[in-house]
């Protein structure tokens, strides 16, 4: 897989198959305490060096968020910009999470596999047919994940504790970093956590050093953090102080 493509090239990725290796460590990432850092917030004029800084740092999960100008109102990034960095990450032994803040997702997650997604999670609110979807990612090789927004109860997932690996509880409404964390979240994510039981609970949108040990200690597993950490003068040390907050490594 080519580390730049031009853009005007057709997306021709090959769906490669996951290796032993590449799941159980996929698993295990996903299955730690840890703090994935989101590019959303990065400087895409030197995106390659940012995620350098951060995988410097600890970081193994990179989280990409994609949205279309639909489901929520900016557009971001797609496959490509995935593609692009697919090989940078996993030769650093790190994995790719896919946060699609779109409709119709059904209709995007071949793309963003054969981009090289590690995990690909979709929204609740975004398709009728959910368990379909999780199956779908799964089948593609990849952990299936199922976002919620602040104002969707929990019981949105409680139909597909067993086909998702990982539970997305989003503590800003979806759309923009830099946004306040929902005071309600700690409460919400406790709620989750008895819900889904063995699942990963990721938590989204606001997370810095002041606010990951509460979702930490609510249950919350994944923490990502765009602006607290690409928005901070040291992202090495924005790193460091939240993991320390969530207890992560
Ligand atoms: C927001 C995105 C987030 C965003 C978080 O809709 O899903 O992943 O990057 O940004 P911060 O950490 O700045 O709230
Ligand atoms: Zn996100």
């Amino acid at each position: 897989m080519p580390a730049v493509r031009r853009l005007d090239a057709s997306l021709d990725l090959t769906l490669e198959a996951a290796t032993d290796t590449a799941s159980t460590t996929r698993r295990e990432l996903f299955a730690g305490r840890r703090v994935a850092p989101s590019i959303l917030s990065a400087d895409f004029s030197r995106l390659g060096a940012q995620i350098d800084e951060v995988m410097a740092a600890g970081a193994r999960i990179i989280h990409v968020d994609v949205m279309d100008g639909h489901f929520v109102p900016p557009i971001t990034i797609g496959p490509l910009i995935a593609a692009s960095i697919s090989d940078r990450v996993h030769d650093a032994g790190g994995v790719i999470d896919v946060h699609l803040m779109i409709d119709n997702p059904d209709r995007q997650i071949e793309e963003f596999a054969k981009a090289g997604a590690d995990c690909i999670t979709f929204h609740a609110e975004a398709t009728a047919h959910i368990n379909r979807t999780l199956n779908a990612v799964r089948e593609l090789g990849c952990l299936a994940g199922l976002a919620i927004n602040p104002g969707t109860p929990i019981a949105a997932v409680s139909e597909s504790v067993r086909e998702a690996d990982v539970f997305l509880c989003m503590t800003v409404n979806p759309g923009w970093g830099g946004q306040p964390f929902i005071r309600d979240s700690p409460d919400k994510v406790r709620r989750l956590s008895k819900l889904v039981g063995d699942g990963t609970i990721e938590v989204d949108g606001g997370i810095d050093p002041s606010t990951a040990g509460s979702v930490a200690a609510a249950g919350a597993g994944l923490f990502v953090a765009g602006s607290a950490v690409f928005g901070a003068d040291d992202p090495t040390a924005a790193y460091a102080s939240i993991a320390e907050a969530a207890g992560a490594v």
